[in-house]
């Protein structure tokens, strides 16, 4: 199969990205489809790999979805389904601390992920400017995926993005991340989630306030094999059958 990946940049500054796994017959109408993704760009760059090993998964985490009348409310309901799974809420609240006030230590988002010790509290990733990514991840058949999402009524402009962050967060529970927490930078996006193999995906809104530019993620891992654990979220190729 093929890696194809899409970043695009605006002023320099990264506004889009996105990834698929597919057969090589599919790969010409792939690259369409991802040449339409960012609505405006003055750069791209697509990268094709071929993948040597894929490994299936199943089943994508089950989703919940949970609204709220404030922030405030949204994220102690956050602390609370991550405590339920094991992280301190004194951790809980210095992650989310953390990405209120933006991750990189210059100021602003990270470019991935901050990894964060379950017991210490303290932060693994090598590079905390950038981050750790998770790459490698789709849907075995996205058509499948997109109806049945429809069916049960998440909303046409919420999609892409459902089903991206699923894959995602499906991927990091199944290499061994034990919780994430995440908002996106998106100023007119404020539904957050916390996941983990054991809570599912829960969505919960509002994560943030409108119009707010600061986003990130937060994975709560154990500092054991955390080797490892950074190369299955970067490396494993990973495709997801069903929701
Ligand atoms: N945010 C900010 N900058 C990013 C970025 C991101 N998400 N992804 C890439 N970049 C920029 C960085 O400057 C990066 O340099 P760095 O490694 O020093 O940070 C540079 O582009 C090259 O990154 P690279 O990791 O080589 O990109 P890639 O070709 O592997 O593509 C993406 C990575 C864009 C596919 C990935 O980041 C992404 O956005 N994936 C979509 C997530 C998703 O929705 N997955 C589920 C699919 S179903
Ligand atoms: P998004 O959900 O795309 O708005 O991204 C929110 C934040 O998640 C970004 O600001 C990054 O810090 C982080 N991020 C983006 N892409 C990835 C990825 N592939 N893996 C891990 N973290 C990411």
């Amino acid at each position: 199969m093929i890696s194809v990946r899409m970043r695009a940049e605006l002023e320099g500054k990264h506004i889009s990205g996105a990834e698929r796994l597919v057969e090589e017959k599919n790969l010409e109408s792939v690259i369409r489809e991802l040449l339409k993704r960012p609505k405006v760009y003055d750069r791209m760059v697509i990268t094709v790999e071929s993948v040597e090993e894929i490994q299936l998964i199943p089943r994508a985490l089950s989703i919940y979805s949970y609204d709220f009348r404030s922030v405030e409310e949204a994220r102690e309901f956050a602390v609370e389904k991550l405590r339920e799974v094991g992280v301190r809420e004194e951790l809980s609240r210095k992650a989310i601390e953390l990405l209120s006030k933006g991750a990189n230590p210059k100021g602003g988002n990270m470019r991935g992920a901050v990894l964060m010790d379950v017991e210490s509290g303290g932060r693994l990733e090598p590079d905390q400017e950038r981050g750790i990514r998770t790459v490698r991840v789709d849907w075995k058949d996205r058509n499948s995926i997109k109806l049945s999402l429809l069916k049960r009524g998440i909303k046409r402009k919420y999609l892409n993005r459902l089903m991206d962050a699923l894959a995602l967060a499906t991927k990091n529970a199944h290499c061994g991340v034990l919780a994430e927490l995440c908002w996106s930078d998106d100023e007119d996006y404020v539904t957050g989630y916390v996941a983990s193999k054991s809570l599912g995906y829960v969505r919960i809104a509002p994560m943030k306030e409108f119009g707010n530019p600061i986003g990130g993620r937060v994975y709560f891992v154990s500092r054991n094999l955390l080797n490892k654990l950074i190369e299955c979220l970067e490396k494993k190729a990973i495709l997801i059958e069903n929701l």
